[in-house]
């Protein structure tokens, strides 16, 4: 009971303690279940929170305390293993036969792990934090088991504690009247003594209301065998669960907020907060300021960045440099020294030193340093079957309203006059203009309207 009276608020202290054993755990995710209240094709694990699928935080949060993580899948496993892949190395998989052998206990049956503690988590909890996994590993209990008070517990499996000592779980469907008013649920993470889990699996029997094998019976077989359980009380908004689109919004708020409070605290501005949208894969640096309706996906890097009104970044490098208010940069992009103004869009470009104020599209294009890019300038990067690129030199003044149809390179110092289609690589020093003859006829106004 040490751990109980310890509890969740002291946990910090419990960690350092514990640090040492840090990789002598090894993890299993449970990731085989349908999520059918998720309505949705795309396997319950691989929606996304905050840019990344949710499985992939479990396994990060895993990664920062193991060596050994093995994931069970069923449902659409080759998709799931697939994107794991192509993600991760060194992560095991376990398939669960679940014809045979339903529920989170069937899911553990012939999984094999390396170390002698093993912690089970579940692959639809992506806002636990590495703090609160240490927690559930320390000490020297046979079983830690992860449990919240709630005032609805409805749902969840009861934890039936008498004496300050757990005696065993009782799922919702098979509870008596007076164990469905219990407020103690059990979590769904467990640290469990290895040696201990690999005797209780195959002892697992499914008779009960769901006719499943449930993993909460081994809390049960040791207890009757006098081992010892510790409940380790958790914060909630950690271990909820995402079954259903609201709950994945739900998660998205709370992990935008976590994001969000970490980089106000490293010295990020931030204007109306709640209408900014930051991905869990971005970095700052320096300060930097995004207004409000902003979004930065992707793995951008902002550094000494002023993002203003409703632009997005998306996968690319600002650096000294403002964007928008609603402005667009594209993947790939790489900002430094640079002004891009309202209603432009850059795509897979280089522009240092640039000022690119309004309605542009800059795309394939590297642009040099002390370079002007009038409104209405388009890079005609794409002619239907490939896309082309456009080099702009250092110190071009590129008019309003021109096309640079790529590939196309312009030399340093060159002006392109307003209203140009350049097709042709402009030398340096020259000025370059396409531009028919302007012509007057007098008094056509009055002869087409009358006077
Ligand atoms: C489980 C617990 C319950 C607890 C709750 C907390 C059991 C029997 N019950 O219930 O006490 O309060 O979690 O959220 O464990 N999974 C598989 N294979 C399966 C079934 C599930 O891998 O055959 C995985 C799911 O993908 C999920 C996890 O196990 O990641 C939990 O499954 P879920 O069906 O949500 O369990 P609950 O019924 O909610
Ligand atoms: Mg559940």
């Amino acid at each position: 009971m040490l751990l109980l009276s310890i509890g969740y608020n002291n946990k910090k202290k419990y960690i350092s303690i514990y640090k040492g054993l840090r990789m002598s755990i090894s993890i299993v995710i449970l990731a085989a279940g349908k999520g059918s209240r998720m309505k949705s094709t795309t396997p319950k694990v691989l929606h996304e929170i905050s840019g990344k699928a949710m499985l992939f935080h479990a396994i990060d949060a895993g990664q920062k305390i193991s060596d050994d993580i093995t994931v069970v899948l069923y449902h659409q496993a080759q998709r799931v293993q697939a994107q794991i892949e192509a993600h991760y190395k060194n992560i095991n998989f376990h398939m669960q036969d679940a014809e045979q052998f339903p529920g989170t206990g069937g899911a553990m049956k012939g999984v094999t792990t390396k170390y002698e503690k093993t912690l089970i988590l579940n692959g639809d909890m992506p806002l636990i934090t590495q703090d609160s996994l240490l927690a559930l590993t320390g000490g020297d209990a046979d079983i830690n088991m992860s449990v919240i008070q709630l005032n609805d517990p409805s749902g969840y499996g009861r934890v039936i504690i008498n004496n300050e000592k757990v005696q065993e779980i009782v799922e919702q469907k098979d509870c008596t009247e007076a164990q469905l008013q219990t407020k103690t649920v059990n979590a769904g993470i467990y640290c469990v003594n290895t040696q201990l889990l690999n005797r209780y699996i195959p002892l697992l029997s499914n008779d009960n209301a769901q006719e499943e094998y449930y993993l909460t019976d081994i809390v049960k077989m040791a207890v009757d065998e006098h081992k010892t359980v510790s409940p380790i009380y958790v914060e909630e908004e950690e271990f909820k669960g995402v079954n259903s689109k609201f709950d994945l919004a739900t998660a998205e708020i709370i992990m935008q907020n976590r994001i969000k409070k970490e980089l106000m605290e490293q010295g990020i501005t931030m204007r109306f907060p709640d209408s900014i949208y930051i991905d869990c894969r971005a970095t700052f640096e320096g300060e930097c300021t995004l207004e409000n309706g902003v979004t930065i996906l992707g793995a951008s890097k902002l550094i000494n960045a002023h993002i203003k009104t409703n632009s997005i970044i998306e996968d690319s490098i600002i650096e000294d440099s403002d964007v928008g208010p609603m402005g667009r940069i594209r993947p790939l992009s790489y900002l430094k020294d640079t002004h891009v103004g309202n209603f432009v869009e850059v795509k897979k470009s280089e522009l240092i030193g640039v000022k690119a104020g309004h309605l542009s599209y800059i795309g394939d294009a590297t642009v040099g340093e002390g370079s002007n890019i009038g409104a209405g300038v388009i890079t005609c990067n794409y002619d239907g079957k490939a896309k082309h690129k456009t080099t702009i030199g250092k110190n071009v003044f590129v008019g309003s309203d021109c096309q640079l149809v790529a590939p196309v390179n312009i030399e340093d110092d060159v002006i392109v006059a307003a209203g140009t289609t350049l097709n042709k690589d402009v030398p340096q020093g020259s000025l370059a203009i396409t531009r028919s003859a302007l012509k007057f006829v007098p008094n056509f106004f009055y002869k087409f309207f009358g006077k």
